[in-house]
């Protein structure tokens, strides 16, 4: 296992564009897989969750050619997936998991699912239950729970379903199931998760009715949809709020992130900055491939404890270990509540995130669905040997921390970086100067 040592730098500076967002780009290949046609995503997200995503539709016999950092798809349509020869290894990513087995689902073939040690012991009872109310045949390991899945395709009945957790993954995976079938499908209950899903199917000619408290989706009955979807996929905001952060924290420091995706389902970790006192400027905005984009400028913060919970939860799901890291940071106490969601990501990042805290000096008291802590009121965190645990949000996380530790802080595993954001390392080189 590799490490990296890290050092507090004099000064931050710097404009970074950071990578296509993660879940618009599961998303194009998916999506465009199943249209009718060929279309070009540029500025995609070649990190190694979306690579799965490609070697998967690839084995369902999809042609996706990448060119650089743009990827060519040629869509063989709703009806033109073909059965792998082999089980499907989705690698590290849940949304590929998720998403395939809704797709497949609906699919007429025989496909299983499976992913690495992380992925394997994260629950999947939230998409197989649903699913099965839908007339879906699949199963997995303990009761239907992990994977490896088994899918059995079969139609796809319609109706309706009350979501109970707040989870694009779930929302989108029965969205694609009920795509490859007859009826009408209709989600109501915790639909406030990120919406890529709605939007990027909307403007492949889907029939979608969305109301603020309920989705409804009807199958295309003609062969001409979906559309293939060409689009430049803009920054992701998870990986935004690193530097976001960084230059908060940082006594002098002045980042820019460009052409950042700013959804309002994403960008509840800005608002939750701005709470805190963070100097932060959005100019630049704009709409690109049917979401708004900006660009974010972050100055050197004296931050404040905060409350993060209820509707602000979805909105930075992602963003919680790095927000930890502006909360140990800052004056006075944080509490994070009804993030019980951050104990089923790639690791359980309430008791992860707490265990690197405390390494770094600052105490927390995790919960059930967060953690209280105290800021250290901007002194500086305590350099220490960290851990990534194969959790690329955890690595970026303790680099962040490192920013402002005294002495060295030594993060094991940093590669893990590479899921999420390739380049994190140099880009952090150049930012520190
Ligand atoms: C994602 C949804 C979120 C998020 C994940 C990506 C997506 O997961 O944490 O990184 O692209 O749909 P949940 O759906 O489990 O909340």
């Amino acid at each position: 296992m590799t490490h990296i040592t890290l050092s507090s730098p004099a000064r931050l500076r710097g404009s970074v564009e950071v990578p296509g967002d993660k879940s618009i780009s599961h998303r194009s290949i998916i999506f465009n897989a199943v249209a009718e046609g060929g279309a070009r995503i540029s500025h995609f997200l070649t990190g190694a969750d979306c690579l799965s995503t490609i070697a998967c539709v690839r084995a369902l016999g999809v042609e996706v050619e990448r060119q650089g950092d743009a990827v060519r798809v040629t869509g063989v349509g709703l009806r033109g997936l073909r059965e792998p020869a082999d089980v499907l290894d989705c690698g590290n990513s849940g949304t590929t998991l998720r998403l395939l087995a809704g797709l497949l689902a609906g699919q007429p073939m025989f496909t299983v699912l499976t992913g690495d040690e992380s992925l394997r012991s994260r629950p999947q009872r939230r998409i197989v239950e649903p699913l099965r109310q839908l007339g879906a045949q699949l199963d997995g390991r303990t009761n239907g729970d992990r994977a490896p899945l088994a899918i059995r395709g079969t139609s796809i009945k319609g109706g309706s379903f009350d979501l109970k957790i707040a989870s694009a993954q779930v929302k989108s995976a029965l969205l694609l199931a009920a795509l490859g079938g007859e009826d009408s499908l209709t989600l109501t209950g915790r639909i406030d998760s990120r919406d890529h899903t709605e939007r990027m199917l909307a403007a492949m000619g889907i029939d979608l009715q969305l109301k603020p408290d309920s989705i409804t989706l009807h199958p295309p009955t003609h062969p001409v949809f979906p559309y293939p979807l060409s689009l430049r996929v803009p920054g992701d905001p998870s990986s935004a709020a690193f530097w976001w952060v960084a230059a908060a924290i940082h006594p002098d420091a002045e980042i820019t992130t460009t052409g950042v995706c700013l959804n309002p389902t994403r960008t509840g970790a800005l608002d939750v900055l701005r709470a805190m006192g963070a100097n932060i400027a959005v100019g630049n905005e704009r709409n690109e491939s049917g979401e708004p984009v900006g660009d974010v400028t972050v100055r050197s913060s004296s931050l404040r404890g905060t409350e993060i919970s209820g509707a602000l939860i979805p909105r930075l799901i992602d963003e919680i270990p790095v927000l930890a890291i502006a909360a140990a940071c800052a004056h006075g106490d944080t509490l994070i509540r009804d993030a019980q969601e951050l104990r089923a990501k790639e690791t359980d990042r309430i008791a992860t995130v707490a265990a690197g805290l405390e390494a770094l000096g600052v105490h927390s008291e995790p919960t059930a669905d967060g953690m209280g802590l105290t800021g250290s009121g901007g002194a500086r965190l305590r350099g220490a040997t960290l851990h990534s645990h194969g959790d690329h949000r955890l690595a970026m996380a303790w680099a962040v921390a490192s920013l402002v530790a005294s002495g060295d802080t030594i993060i094991h595993n940093p590669e893990s970086a590479s899921v999420s954001y390739p380049g994190f390392w140099e880009t952090l080189a150049g930012l520190a100067g």
